[in-house]
């Protein structure tokens, strides 16, 4: 499978729908990935987003420290690992090889992205120390942005298959994947 850019004052339309995704981060010759139910658009041009990430997270510390993160979309097909890499911390083992996720070289920043996505944001930290430590809110510009074309083409997405949905976290395991979309005049 490939990737297709997305114009980055239309990157927001990846994240309007409010998908659960997944934060990778990279710094020296240390990598994590952890999930992430809560993530939103902050602004069109230039592209930037916000992401929740808690204190106690080891993506935290690598985030902070390489100014770098992404935000992933992941298909329902990898949905196991979504709950397997938000469950577990990179301080105690490589998630990547854990849990069989296969990496993809970024463009613009060292952490990777994944295989088996709807969509990639490459994303450089903003740094706003205040909000990051009361509210571990995460602003990041986007410097790349990346769609599979199968379900997001021309702005809009087109689901077609039943693993490449996204998914949206409840709570305890329990996911729900997108359902078809419908148009009103
Ligand atoms: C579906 C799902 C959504 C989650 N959403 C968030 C979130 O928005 N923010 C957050 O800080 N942790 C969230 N978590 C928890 C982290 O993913 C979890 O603490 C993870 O183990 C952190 O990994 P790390 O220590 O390797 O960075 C979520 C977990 C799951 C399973």
């Amino acid at each position: 499978m490939s990737y297709q850019a997305v114009p980055l004052n239309k990157a927001y339309l990846l994240l309007n729908h409010g998908p659960t995704v997944m934060i990778s981060s990279a710094f020296g010759d240390k990598r994590n990935i952890m999930s992430a139910a809560w993530s939103t658009p902050l602004d069109f041009d230039p592209a930037r987003v916000v992401v929740i990430i808690d204190k106690q997270t080891y993506s935290k510390e690598l985030i902070e420290a390489s100014g770098e993160f992404t935000v992933l979309i992941p298909s329902k097909k990898i949905a196991k690992q979504v709950l397997q890499v938000g469950t577990t911390s990179g301080r105690d083992i490589d998630k990547f090889t854990e849990f069989n996720l296969t990496t993809v070289a970024a463009k613009t920043i060292q952490a990777p992205l994944i295989t088996d996505c709807l969509a990639c944001l490459e994303c450089k930290l903003i740094p706003e120390p205040h909000n990051q430590n009361t509210y571990d809110l995460y602003i990041g510009e986007v410097t790349a942005a990346w769609a599979d074309p199968e379900v997001f083409s021309e702005g809009r997405w087109h689901i077609k298959s039943d693993q490449k949905r996204s998914i949206h976290y409840q709570a305890g395991g329990e996911f729900f994947a997108i359902g078809d979309s419908f148009h009103i005049d």
